[in-house]
C-alpha cells in the first residue's frame, strides 16, 4: 500500500491564469506563456520538500556563507505532444535533470492511449521521476505511462498537470496508489467524448495547432 497525494494549488494569481488558459479566445502564444508560468509555480509547490544538502557559497561580500544545494537528479518525462508545453519550465527550475520523451496519442473513438514513442531508460530503479501533461482526463494516458515507469522500477512518481478531472484522478489512484498529483485545477467531470468539463479543450491543439493528418 503506497501513499497517494493530490495537491490542487490554491492561489488567486494561478486561478486567474487558469481562467485565461480556459478562455477559447486565448492565442497559441499566450497559451504557451501561461502554461509555462503556471508550471513554474506548480514545480515550486511540488518540490517544496526537495531534499537539500548544506553547503557554502562565496559571495562578493563574504566567503563561505551558509547555503543549501539540491543535488538530486530528476527525470522529467513530458508526454507528447502537450507535455512539451510544461517541460521547459520544469527544466528551468530543477537544477539537475534529464529529460526523456514518451509519445502517446489518445484514440478519440475508444479513449485508449496508443504509445508511439518510448524514450524511457530500461532501468529506473531509484529514479526520481516527474511526468508532465497539461490534461489528466480519463487518466488512461497517465496510467499507461505510470505502468511503463513502474515496470522499470520507478516508485513514488510525481505527476504535474494543469487541469485534472475528478474521475481521472480516481482512475489513476485505483491503478497507482503511490503517486503524487499536483494540478492547477480540478474539474468535476468529463463530457460524453471524454473532454474535461469545463476544461480548456485540446491542450495539444491549443499549444501547437491541430495535428497534421
Ligand atoms: C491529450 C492530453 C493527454 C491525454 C489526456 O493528449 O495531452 O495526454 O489527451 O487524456 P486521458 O487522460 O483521457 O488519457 P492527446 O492524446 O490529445 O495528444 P496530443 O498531446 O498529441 O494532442
Ligand atoms: N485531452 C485534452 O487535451 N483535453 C481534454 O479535455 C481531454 C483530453
Amino acid at each position: 500500500m503506497g501513499v497517494f497525494a493530490l495537491h490542487v494549488v490554491d492561489h488567486p494569481l494561478i486561478a486567474d491564469q487558469v481562467r485565461a488558459l480556459r478562455d477559447k479566445t486565448t492565442s497559441n502564444s499566450d497559451f504557451l506563456r501561461l502554461a509555462e508560468e503556471v508550471t513554474r509555480f506548480l514545480t515550486y509547490e511540488a518540490f517544496r520538500d526537495a531534499p537539500t544538502v548544506a553547503t557554502t557559497v562565496d559571495t562578493p561580500v563574504v566567503d563561505a556563507a551558509p547555503a543549501v544545494r539540491v543535488e538530486r537528479e530528476y527525470l522529467i518525462v513530458p508526454i507528447l505532444r502537450a507535455g512539451l508545453g510544461m517541460s521547459p519550465a520544469i527544466q528551468a527550475i530543477l537544477p539537475r535533470h534529464r529529460l526523456c520523451l514518451v509519445g502517446l496519442r489518445r484514440d478519440e473513438a475508444t479513449l485508449q492511449p496508443v504509445v508511439y514513442l518510448d524514450g524511457l531508460p530500461k532501468d529506473l530503479t531509484g529514479a526520481s521521476v516527474v511526468v508532465c501533461d497539461p490534461m489528466l482526463a480519463t487518466g488512461g494516458s497517465i496510467v499507461r505511462v505510470l505502468d511503463m515507469l513502474t515496470e522499470r522500477g520507478a516508485r513514488g512518481v510525481t505527476v504535474m498537470c494543469l487541469i485534472a478531472s475528478a474521475p481521472g484522478v480516481a482512475f489513476v489512484r485505483h491503478h497507482h496508489d503511490d503517486v503524487r498529483i499536483i494540478t492547477a485545477a480540478l474539474d468535476s467531470q468529463l463530457n460524453d467524448v471524454g473532454y474535461i468539463t469545463p476544461g480548456l479543450g485540446d491542450a495539444g491543439d491549443r499549444l501547437f495547432g491541430p495535428p497534421v493528418s
